[in-house]
């Protein structure tokens, strides 16, 4: 991880958010590579979703929504993780990510300032790892009881305990930490002029609810039946406590987001006899079929997720599923299933895709007093849609991608020297860059002029730079580290100087094999084009 979050500093992938000022924690900044980057996960995410389905329409709500969204979605009282302060440092935890230890606890009824007898009966505690001599658990006390204001510390009524697995201690100093309180993870503001009570409002922590609260409105101007989908990327915000492992946890994200209304399986019964129940040859492809029930169409999207990360570089083998176990679904899901990416910090989640039942429609039913239901001519039924809901990290996909494309491999240059390339091996498609213009040499008129009208060729249908600075050699290296897939030489025999048979040819330079071909100008945009859209 350290090799790739310097080369996402240097080569200006992701910055740290307000860095000049010591950064904030959890919040981070895309640099020019890194926002094209975003920039194409996102557009092939909406492309796949709303412009190549019939059956997706998109949405783009505001962040801040009417308060009481958050009451019927459940957020207000539930979105909420239990947290810890260590007594010494105030430093806050994650109760439930504190690694479980073991060790001697000593216990302490209070301190005395020995100069002034001045006492303090507060009990403290701290915990002793395996191999550390007793005076290190005391030294912690003796600064906790200086934080309470005294001086020249006695430690009061110590005694000790062995104990096994807690997770009652900070892991950084061993000091007590406090019970767990509940913190919601909310970002919390206020519309207008006023801070009270009454004009309270939250960001967004996942986009999905906008979805839900639209419903009506987009069904009823999109002329979409169900089964049909909304889809939405945008910004969502939470207050994690503690943001960590780069961008992977960050207080401000984007998701990409997909509502899928699905008929009630009662219904599909009433309407087709049957409900198909999931077939032992694989995964259900499209197109979808009439008596598909909410188990079968939940199966249909993960595949469909699947695909689309592997139709971007993510290869099966990279990936894992994870079923969550009945014990772990939340009371209303019938079903959730995490895409998970090997990450060098350990396999964890990029995507999650729920069958929700028709819990958020009724929510905001019963909360707003407006109906959701849905009369479904073909089944002759008045009911409130199921859905399907597959939900992704633009953040965490971006840095599954920049994982994933990491490369060093050993080369030989111009004059025969071993050393280190580094390759980011995007898939074209996600590529920030799709092709590097060169002109051989940046002081011969003739070779610029080309080379400009090569990059002028290929600049309106995709991201081209341009560079004549420095040895050709160095130019593809600096084009290796950006990922850029494909690179195109102007040199002597594209202006004709070596004869006319090469006249009007470049070599077209391919990142991964570091293989050149001589391709005409003509024919470099179809040779492009198709791998990079
Ligand atoms: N509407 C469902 C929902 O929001 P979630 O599992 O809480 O479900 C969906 O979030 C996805 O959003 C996750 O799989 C992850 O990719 C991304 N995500 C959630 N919290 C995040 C965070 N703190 N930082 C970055 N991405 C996050």
């Amino acid at each position: 991880m350290e090799k790739i979050v310097s080369l996402c500093k240097r080569r200006g992938f992701i910055f740290q958010s307000s860095e000049i000022y010591g950064g904030i924690n959890g919040f981070w900044d895309y640099g020019p590579l890194g926002a094209e980057l975003k920039r194409n996960v996102k557009e092939l995410w909406w492309k796949s979703m709303t412009k190549m389905r019939e059956d997706i329409v998109g949405l783009d709500a505001s962040i801040i929504m009417h308060p009481t969204v958050w009451k019927a979605s459940g957020h207000l009282d539930t979105f909420a993780d239990p947290m810890v302060d260590c007594l010494l440092t105030k430093k806050r935890f994650r109760a439930d990510q504190i690694e479980p230890q073991s060790g001697v606890a000593y216990f302490w009824s209070g301190a005395k300032d020995e100069a002034s007898s001045k006492e303090s009966s507060e009990p403290f505690s701290a915990l002793l790892a395996p191999g550390k001599p007793a005076e290190s658990a005391r030294k912690v006390a003796i600064q906790f009881y200086t934080q309470r204001g005294l001086q020249n510390v006695a430690l009061l009524g110590e005694r000790t305990e062995k104990i096994e697995n807690t997770t009652q201690y900070n892991p950084e100093n061993g000091a007590l930490l406090t019970e767990p309180r509940m913190f919601n993870l909310m970002f919390k503001s206020h519309a207008g002029p006023v801070e009270s009570d009454e004009n309270v409002v939250y960001l967004r922590p996942e986009t999905a609810q906008a979805i839900f609260v639209q419903f009506k409105n987009v069904l009823e101007t999109s002329r979409q039946k169900v089964p049909f989908g909304i889809a939405q990327i945008g910004k969502a915000f939470r207050n994690e406590i503690n943001p960590r492992n780069y961008t992977f946890r960050s207080r401000e994200f984007e998701q990409m987001e997909l509502e899928f209304f699905i008929k009630p399986d009662d219904v599909v019964e009433k309407q087709c006899g049957t409900v198909a129940t999931l077939s032992e040859n694989g995964a259900p492809t499209d197109p979808p079929q009439a008596n598909w029930g909410w188990e079968v169409w939940h199966s249909y999207w993960v595949e469909q997720r699947m695909r689309w990360y592997e139709s971007i570089g993510l290869s099966r083998d990279t990936l894992e599923q994870y079923w969550q176990k009945k014990e772990e679904l939340a009371h209303y899901a019938r079903a959730c299933v995490d895409i998970l990416y090997k990450f060098p910090f350990g396999t964890q989640e990029l995507e999650g895709i729920a069958a929700r039942g028709n819990f958020d429609l009724t929510q905001h039913q019963t909360h707003s007093g407006k109906s959701m239901e849905y009369f479904d001519q073909e089944a002759s039924a008045k009911y409130v849609p199921h859905v399907i809901e597959p939900s992704a990290g633009v953040d965490r996909l971006l840095l599954a991608l920049i994982c994933n494309a990491y490369d060093e491999e050993e080369v030989t240059d111009e004059k025969g020297k071993m050393e280190v390339r580094t390759v980011m091996r995007f898939h074209p498609r996600v590529a920030p860059i799709k092709v590097g213009v060169f002109p051989l040499l940046r002081n011969k008129p003739a070779l610029v002029e080309k080379a400009l009208e090569v990059r002028d060729l290929l600049r309106p249908f995709m991201n081209v730079f341009y560079d004549d600075g420095g040895a050709i050699g160095r130019r593809y290296r600096r084009q290796d580290e950006a990922g850029t897939p494909f690179g195109v030489t102007i040199d002597f025999d594209t202006i004709g100087e070596n004869g006319s048979a090469l006249e009007g040819t470049v070599t077209l330079r391919f990142r991964d094999s570091m293989k050149q071909e001589r391709v005409k100008i003509s024919d470099l945009l179809s040779i492009l084009l198709p791998q990079v859209q």
